[in-house]
């Protein structure tokens, strides 16, 4: 297993780290556009190699897509990440120019790669490789609800007063501080649904903090997170260099799914070697239903605004 990250800083750099600790790919390499920046964090990087007790070799190159082919799957985390105050969807002018021209860097030299998309605003920027590509939509994978489902798990076991590793719950719809629809419904203490614990408001409350979880740490770090980004993407390359068929919230090309068609947005899928194996259609009740219909036309109002990129 081949890996290229395209972009060195914190959520690139962090993804390399937690793929070669997690010690499953054979090679990373990091692109960036600053000159020595990406030699430099794999470099410092290697050097923990003995530490941390891997085996991945990690590479680095100033816009050298060459040293990317044959990549078996690409991150793209490029872009500029939100200050404190910003949405993602402010971050559409400048980041779908930079998403396009690294996808075609890319393809050029992996035609057969699996494409893992960070950069904000998420949904908007897997549509935009979707739209400007052909490569299968089975492999094209924006990385949002893996990200929103852990920082819900989070949340829950912050409120259960119990290990993350007790609760179970996703969060599919957008990837953003209005489209995300954590399904508190559906979520379980070791199978025990969580209305059992917590009461209506606790659980509203888990629902909004989830939901402003990349804004809060935006707030307390004056930049975007890296540790739970990195930490999620490298879970999607597991799932893929392993085959494991888990199931994920990614953002996925729709086309009828959920009632939902011409956008991508983030709803469970199985992945696998091929990428996106399966979309899973989930019984939603109706208040999840509406909620992601909700989310579905922010989605569309942001991918409306790629048009002057698309002509
Ligand atoms: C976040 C960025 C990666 O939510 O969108 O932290």
């Amino acid at each position: 297993m081949k890996v290229t990250i395209v972009g060195a800083g914190a959520v690139g750099a962090s993804c390399a780290e937690y793929i070669a600790i997690k010690n499953f790919a054979s090679e990373v390499v990091l692109i960036d556009i600053k000159e020595g920046f990406a030699e430099g964090k794999a470099m410092d990087l290697m050097q923990t190699a003995s530490l941390n007790g891997f085996d991945t070799k990690i590479s680095g190159s100033t816009n050298d897509y060459s040293k990317s082919a044959g990549s078996d799957v690409a991150v793209i985390t490029s872009g500029i990440p939100r200050k404190p105050g910003m949405t993602r969807e402010e971050l559409i002018g400048i980041n779908a120019g930079i998403v396009k021209t690294v996808t075609e860097n890319l393809l050029k030299h992996s035609p057969n790669v699996i494409l893992i998309v960070v950069s904000n605003p998420m949904d908007t920027m897997t549509y935009l490789v979707h739209k400007t590509t052909k490569i299968a939509k089975t492999k094209i994978i924006g990385m949002g609800g893996a990200l929103d489902s852990a920082r819900f798990k989070y949340r829950l076991a912050e409120a259960l007063d119990c290990p993350a590793s007790d609760v179970d719950g996703i969060v599919i719809g957008g990837h953003s501080d209005t489209g995300m629809v954590p399904l508190i419904e559906k979520a379980v203490r070791n199978s025990v649904p969580v209305a059992q614990f917590l009461s209506a408001d606790r659980m509203a409350k888990i629902v909004e903090d989830t939901k402003v979880g990349g804004a809060t740490l935006t707030g307390l770090l004056g930049t975007s997170a890296w540790y739970a980004p990195g930490a999620a993407v490298s879970e999607l390359v597991r799932a893929i260099a392993q085959d494991s068929k888990k199931i994920f919230p990614c953002s996925a090309l729709l086309e009828g799914e959920y009632g939902l068609s011409d956008l991508a947005i983030g709803v469970p899928c199985v992945l696998g070697k091929n990428g996106i194996e399966k979309i899973v259609e989930i019984k939603l009740s109706d208040s999840e239903k509406a909620k992601l219909t909700e989310s579905a036309e922010g989605v569309k109002k942001t991918n409306a605004d790629l048009n002057s990129v698309l002509a």
